[in-house]
């Protein structure tokens, strides 16, 4: 079985037009192992630019370029979103949906995360959908049901074989933009219940599923983290608005 590896830098509210430059420039001659996607996810006034020289520098094999947040809706009145349909236009090929950010400063639930991935999906997007417990659900014990309550709506409302075409981020709270990482091991072990979670619906369709790790990833520990079994890549935080420690952590990853 082969499993793609998924390396994406998740700018957030970071970044500048200089360093999409720098960025397109750094991965043009990245050197990646079998099997790794590379996206890049900058803020939505730098997607245009970044889908322009991706295509000027002929990289759009390198380089999949990713949204941070994708709308619900179709179209219409929702002043401040952003549609699927404007992301096709601009050659975006992934959104991320659900960060633990957008779920606690923005409300969003774990329906309307499920509208949303329903929504990417049907317009051809890969979502990157982010999962996670915070510090106190942890040391409550309660990591599995959390994760467990936030894939629930998603597998309900989009039906499981539609995960062939879902990528997962597991992103403990605790460990996003903290510099504390999971160790490996706890890391392995949460995306084993992850899958192990999605087999219960459909096994074929879980061995498949890649599951990146994010949180405090690094060009020191990434070699570790992307070790483990089931850990398949990774969302890149902080360390991916430096270039040059991004391609180390790009170049660690490796297809299953
Ligand atoms: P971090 O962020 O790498 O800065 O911890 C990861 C994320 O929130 O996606």
């Amino acid at each position: 079985m082969t499993r793609r590896a998924i390396v994406a830098a998740n700018w957030k509210m970071n970044g500048d037009l200089a360093l999409v430059n720098t960025m397109v420039s750094g991965l043009a001659n990245v050197e990646l192992q079998d099997n790794v996607n590379v996206v890049v996810c900058p803020s939505s006034p730098y997607l245009s630019e970044l889908s322009a020289q991706v295509k000027t520098k002929q990289l759009s094999a390198a380089i999949s370029i990713g949204a941070q947040n994708v709308s619900e809706h179709k179209q219409g009145a929702y002043t401040g979103e952003i549609s699927t349909q404007m992301l096709q236009e601009l050659s975006v090929k992934f959104v991320i949906i659900g960060h633990s950010e957008r779920r606690s400063y923005y409300h969003e639930s774990s329906t309307q995360i499920a509208h949303k991935v329903h929504t990417a999906l049907t317009a051809g997007l890969t979502p990157i959908l982010c999962i996670g417990e915070s510090e106190a659900e942890r040391a409550m014990e309660q990591t599995d049901t959390v994760l467990a309550a936030q894939l629930q709506p998603v597998i309900d409302e989009i039906g499981i074989e539609k995960f062939n075409d879902v990528v997962i981020a597991y992103e403990p709270v605790w460990a996003i933009g903290t510099g504390k990482t999971a160790s490996s091991e706890m890391a392995q072990e949460t995306h084993q219940f992850i899958r192990q979670f999605l087999a219960q619906a459909d096994e074929d369709v879980a061995a498949k599923v890649p599951l990146l790790y994010g949180g405090s990833v690094n060009a020191s520990n990434c070699e570790e983290l992307f070790a483990q079994s089931d850990i398949d890549g990774g969302l890149i935080g902080g360390a991916s608005l430096q270039v040059e420690q991004f391609k180390i952590i790009c170049s660690a990853a490796k297809g299953k």
